[in-house]
């Protein structure tokens, strides 16, 4: 029997839609521009060179498979309140935060209803919505990349329920203020402060969720702690918010392994801590060497990547020279990115390869 499906599916997801643009793993990167897949040098993801810690590889082996997960995430919480200082009622983990956001859509968002996202920033909220039928207001970032709040507050109606910040913003590197998140908060929307470089800057706003019942901070575990494989973030919010969002997930939505992996990095955090030193050591050397070349401005960060910006037009090329000799950096098709790309900060031979590459290039 033919079925035209397309007139049984929700009538936003049953035209095109426009999809997240994700990356592809490096054997596929490095079968597209034909190279070795050892010698590809990734940095296209934001992902820690120096791994996972070793400890999760012992925990993981010994966890316990055949059972199905605790859908109260209760261990995870309570090693993750020591870890932040918050309370576990205050804690809700997702297979990254990416479900998360969703989550968090599923929340609060009907089709028709709108969010505010400052562009340039990071693609997820974008998508969501798009997947959500919500409408996108992108409120422009500043010749800085700071936000608007005027603009903002401008943006603003009867139908905005959500605004996302990350902070430091992926791939422009800076922070948001302490203020430009109040005067949000002011707004009475859900405000979503997305921390998922958290480690690399030591700057939160944990500390107003007591006073805040519409924030929702974003953490993860795949920068810090090398686990994006592996799916764990967790959300901080109020206790009420919590506990309604606990009653829409998917009931075991974190697995075992990954649960095992979580609180054996928590266990090693002093170690990992160590390796986010290099990261962010190696990142202002990286900068540092990238602004001495040529017609090159490698912006400021407060994360584990930097977001460099070329003459006019000569991005994409640089992009695919980069790739022909195996480092793969992110490059954003995107108007007010189209003389940048994103590179992660990596070892410092992968600095030294990077920068040997632009020198040549550029
Ligand atoms: C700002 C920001 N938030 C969230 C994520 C996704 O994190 P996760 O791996 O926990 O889904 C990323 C990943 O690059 C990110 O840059």
């Amino acid at each position: 029997m033919t079925v035209d499906l397309t007139k049984l599916m929700r009538p936003h997801l049953a035209g095109d839609v426009q999809t997240y643009d994700s990356m592809d793993p490096p054997e596929v990167l490095a079968q597209q521009y034909g190279v070795a897949p050892e010698d590809v040098i990734k940095l296209n993801g934001n992902e820690n060179p120096y791994g996972y810690s070793p400890k999760v590889r012992d925990a993981v082996a010994n966890a316990p498979l055949q059972h199905y997960p605790d859908p109260m995430q209760r261990r995870m919480r309570d090693a993750l309140s020591d870890y932040t200082g918050l309370g576990p009622e205050h804690i809700i983990l997702g297979a990254g935060s990416d479900e998360l956001i969703h989550l968090v859509f599923q929340m609060f968002v009907a089709p028709g209803d709108k969010i505010l996202d400052f562009d340039p920033t990071f693609g997820m909220y974008n998508f969501c919505a798009r997947v959500a039928g919500a409408t996108i207001e992108m409120v422009p970032r500043d010749e800085l990349f700071e936000i608007d709040l005027d603009a903002a507050r401008s943006a603003i109606d009867d139908r905005t329920k959500i605004i996302f910040v990350a902070t430091p913003n992926n791939p422009t590197g800076n922070l948001a203020s302490d203020d430009q998140i109040a005067g949000l908060l002011d707004t009475g929307r859900v405000v979503v402060v997305d921390e998922a470089y958290f480690e690399f800057c030591g700057e939160t706003s944990a500390s107003m969720i007591a006073e805040h019942d519409n924030l929702v901070i974003l953490r993860t575990m795949s920068k810090w702690a090398g686990l994006a494989g592996l799916r764990i973030g967790y959300g901080m919010m109020s206790e009420d918010l919590v506990r309604r969002i606990f009653d829409i997930k998917p009931p075991y939505n974190i697995n075992v392994a990954a649960e095992a992996a979580l609180l054996a990095s928590l266990e090693d955090a002093p170690a990992l801590q160590e390796n986010v030193q290099l990261i962010v050591d190696e990142r202002e050397r990286l900068t540092s060497l990238l602004n001495e070349l040529p017609g090159v401005t490698c912006w400021p960060s407060s994360g584990n990547y930097v977001l460099c910006q070329f003459a006019p037009g000569r991005a994409p090329e640089l992009y695919q020279g980069l790739a022909r000799k195996g480092i793969f950096v992110r490059f954003f098709n995107t108007d007010r990115l189209r003389d940048c790309f994103r590179a992660a900060i990596g070892t410092p031979e992968q600095t030294d390869a990077l920068v040997d590459a632009l020198r040549e290039l550029v």
